[in-house]
């Protein structure tokens, strides 16, 4: 199966080059990944300056050529708070950009997976959410993420993930280790609850659903939920920290605010993926896993 990968040079699009090469990435596990056994993947990974998705003609003209079956989209605006004040550039990568490549793919014949994320929900509902929840995106990269998932043809691949951490990435999870580390403290907010997900772990769900390229929305994140608190408190005690390491905060507590509203709680329900394929590990296991990664 050639599959072809955007955005390969970010932090999701490093691990699953790797994973689709048959390579574990650092952070990940070789238990794991033998959800891909038996499967054969012929990996093309390009990165932003090989192929912008915003150039409608490059994009037809690469899918032409190297004639995919699959085109895992993994290419970003990601800068959250900065969505706020440049909304239409978010809006060109994340919703512009997913159309020209699900149009492009119907007509050359592949099967398109992209990626889009928790925030398109508000964190009111009070539970983890469903794929068939509505959304109703409170930030601009949440709308522009939601506007590219109304552009997805019904046959298109949506996979939903959240609070993504992956060893090659600019993640608050470095932050905290990088605190841990240097003997300072940290303070992180008790009140956003959501699903932590290894880049590493959500690289085997994706290549495995390119697999089979079911089409819909599809939940994907390591089991369980957490606060900020908790992710700090965890990869604090991995570091041998003592318990004063991370002070919980409220979200009404943080200083400067932050300009976009992260929701309250937009946990994934992922019972849609584990039962037609498997369950991540838990979020601990996998943070575990990470921290083992940095380290290395
Ligand atoms: N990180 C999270 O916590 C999180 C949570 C939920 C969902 N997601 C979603 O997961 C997916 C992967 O995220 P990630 O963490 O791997 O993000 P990332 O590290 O920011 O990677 C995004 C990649 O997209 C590239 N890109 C930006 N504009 C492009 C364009 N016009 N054409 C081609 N490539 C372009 C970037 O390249 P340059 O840097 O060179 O511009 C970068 O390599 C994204 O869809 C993201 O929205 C992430």
């Amino acid at each position: 199966m050639k599959i072809l990968v955007t955005g390969a040079s970010g932090q999701v699009g490093r691990d699953l080059v790797d994973v689709l090469d048959g390579v574990v990435p650092a952070g990940g596990s070789a238990e794991f990944q033998k959800n891909l056994s038996g499967f054969e993947f012929q990996v093309l990974g390009v990165s932003h300056h090989d192929l912008d998705v915003t150039d409608e003609e490059h994009v037809e003209n690469a899918l032409q050529r190297l004639k995919p079956d699959v085109v895992i989209n993994l290419s970003a605006y990601t800068a959250v708070d900065l969505a706020e004040s440049q909304p239409e550039a978010a809006e060109l990568v994340n919703a512009a950009a997913v159309g020209i490549l699900s149009k492009a793919c119907a007509a050359y014949g592949s099967r398109l997976l992209t990626v889009s994320t928790d925030y398109v929900f508000d964190g009111n509902k009070g539970d983890s959410y469903l794929e068939t929840d509505q959304p109703n995106p409170q930030s601009a990269y949440g709308r522009s993420k939601w506007h590219g998932e109304q552009l997805c043809s019904a046959s298109d691949t949506i996979v939903r993930t959240s609070w993504v951490m992956g060893v090659r990435g600019k993640t608050v999870g470095k932050v905290i280790a990088d605190r841990a580390k240097t003997g300072e403290r940290v303070r992180f907010v008790d009140d956003q609850m959501g699903s932590v997900t290894c880049a590493s772990d959500l690289a085997v769900a994706l290549a495995r659903l390119a697999v089979d390229s079911p089409g819909g929305i599809w939940h994907v994140a390591n089991s369980g939920s957490a606060t900020w608190f908790d992710v700090a408190d965890w990869i604090g005690e991995l570091y041998g920290r003592e318990d004063d390491f991370a002070t919980a905060i409220s979200t009404a507590d943080l200083s400067p605010q932050p300009a976009a509203p992260r929701p309250t709680r937009s946990d994934l329900n992922t019972s849609k993926f584990a039962a037609s394929y498997f369950s991540l590990p838990d979020w601990r296991e996998g943070l575990l896993r990470f921290v083992e990664g940095l380290r290395r």
